[in-house]
């Protein structure tokens, strides 16, 4: 199929209380386990590709990394019958407007470091470039920190506030908003309760889909009492990197001789799918497709 805007498919999960996954891809072969892993479980999924991931991809140049992964996103999807949105991820503003004209079927901004005025206008704005091309809109408000492997102080997380919440989706009309709930982004082990109380004032008053960053790090528990409570995306990526980077290196610690990308490249990506698989049927999403 050709990529799709993911909306009406998270719309659908709101309805009847599932998720759809977010999955970020670094790598051509992350990219096609996730597909794969949709095809497998006839469920709608979402690649998206982070700031740090295209500038990886782009070797130093983020938009050169957008045109990879456009036309990856693109290859991608139509290889398969399962429907597959292509997101762009706590995007910088230049970096949304490119994402939109390359044709990217949903786009964050990640208002990180502006003003609650700042980061209202700017969404606003990238909203209505979005909505132009029929794209989903997701910001944040908030903070899930990114304390990329460095300590990091938990009682400083900022969390939601249900009135900030509300004031920013009606003064910017995104379709979906990203909050902060006390999960933190890279962590390797699931130790991490959201404070549910918070998830529920927030959704008693902001009718939008609300999106859970940073799952790896969230105890399943919690990650399913979300689900109910209505979070209906939720974004991967340790996880799936753990995966990936674990079978390459079981390949390459089994045999120091071997020098073929692709003998251990490819269970990365088998490794990689089989765990997309995984949180799409945790998620509830497995066979919604069909
Ligand atoms: O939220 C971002 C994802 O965890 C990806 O992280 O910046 O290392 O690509 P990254
Ligand atoms: P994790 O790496 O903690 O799974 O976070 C994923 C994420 O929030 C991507 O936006
Ligand atoms: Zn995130």
């Amino acid at each position: 199929m050709t990529l799709q805007n993911v909306l009406p498919w998270i719309l659908r999960a709101r309805q009847e209380c599932w998720a759809v996954g977010a999955f970020n891809a670094n790598t051509l072969e992350q990219a096609q386990a996730i597909v794969q892993a949709a095809q497998a479980e006839e469920a709608p999924a979402i690649i998206q590709v982070s700031h740090r991931a295209l500038t990886y991809i782009g070797s130093g140049n983020e938009i050169q990394g957008l045109k990879y992964i456009a036309a990856i996103g693109k290859v991608a999807a139509e290889s398969v019958t399962a429907p597959i949105a292509l997101h762009l991820d706590h995007g910088m503003e230049r970096e949304v407007l490119q994402a939109l004209a390359l044709g990217f079927t949903s786009v964050m901004f990640d208002g990180d470091g502006y003003s609650f005025e700042e980061n209202i206008s700017i969404t606003k704005r990238l909203c209505e470039a979005a909505h132009s091309v029929g794209a989903c809109m997701e910001a944040e408000v908030g903070e899930v920190p990114k304390p990329d492997g460095k300590e990091f102080d938990g009682s400083a997380i900022a969390l939601t506030q249900p009135e900030e919440a509300v004031q920013f989706t009606e003064a910017t009309e995104i379709d979906t908003l990203a909050v902060a709930l006390g999960s933190v982004h890279g962590l390797k082990t699931k130790q991490i309760s959201l404070d549910l109380e918070c998830l529920a004032a927030i959704r008693s008053r902001v009718s939008i889909p609300l999106v859970l960053h940073g799952s790896s790090g969230v105890s399943d528990n919690d990650i399913k009492l979300g689900i109910a409570m209505g979070l209906c995306k939720v974004n991967v990526a340790t996880q799936l990197n753990q995966a990936f980077t674990g079978a390459i290196r079981d390949v390459l610690n089994g045999d120091g001789d071997l020098v073929d990308p692709r003998k251990y490249l490819a269970p990365g990506r088998n490794a990689q799918m089989e765990i997309v698989r995984e949180r799409i049927r945790f998620f509830g999403a497995s066979g919604k497709a069909r």
